[in-house]
């Protein structure tokens, strides 16, 4: 067993673990490689509906890869897609976790990262369609060009939701020198 606290991503699927409600949608709203929809994928059941969302054809490339490579490609539908439109892809309080894991591509165009206002919308409409006890996951990178800014917005939008229907969790390491990524968790309480 490791030691050390988790990192974000560690936590973000500790979180997943411990929430997980499987007959709903989950949604991996940046699918990068494909890492985090694979997760969700092993550990959700048949009646869990998992979509992920990646501007990016190399993107849902890879996703679709690592899926079939794991024997797990029929569990998810990949969608070339902003996850500013998830909404059309859903109906009402039928999701229980949306996760965003932001930045750019591993490996990828450095220039193509998420942003303020895409990922703003994304989350409002995710606010929405959540369940009650579902959760939203924001695993949020500060070091590269507008990653501050994109953190920015959105800690001012959480740190505003009403008490009384969200809870919101910070997850940060303090004393470090790089700028390790954080978390936001929102759970749906009413
Ligand atoms: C840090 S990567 C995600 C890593 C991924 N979770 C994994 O496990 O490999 C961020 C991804 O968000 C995607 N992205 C950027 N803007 C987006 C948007 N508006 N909607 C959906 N995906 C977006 C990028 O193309 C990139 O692949």
């Amino acid at each position: 067993m490791k030691k050390d606290f988790m990192n974000a991503v560690e936590f973000s699927h500790h979180l997943i673990k411990k929430h997980l409600n499987k007959d709903s949608t989950l949604i991996d709203a940046t699918a990068g490689n494909g890492k985090d929809t694979l997760f969700l994928a092993e550990i959700a059941d048949q009646n869990t509906e998992i979509l992920a969302f990646d501007i990016q054809k190399k993107a849902v490339e890879k996703t679709k890869e690592l899926l079939e490579k794991n024997k797990l490609g029929d569990k998810v539908k990949v969608i070339n897609d902003s996850h500013a439109n998830l909404d059309a892809y859903l109906k009402e309080d039928q999701l229980s976790l949306v996760l965003f894991n932001l930045g750019y591509l591993p490996g990828g165009d450095k220039s193509i990262i998420t942003k303020a206002e895409s990922t703003l919308k994304a989350v409002e409409k995710s606010l929405y369609f959540l369940k009650k006890y579902g959760i939203i996951i924001l695993v949020i990178y500060k070091g590269h060009q507008g990653g501050l800014k994109e953190q920015k917005a959105l800690i001012d939008f959480v740190k505003k939701l009403d008490y009384k229907k969200y809870n919101v969790l910070k997850y940060e390491f303090i004393n470090q020198s790089a700028a390790p990524p954080e978390l936001i968790a929102i759970i749906r309480r009413a």
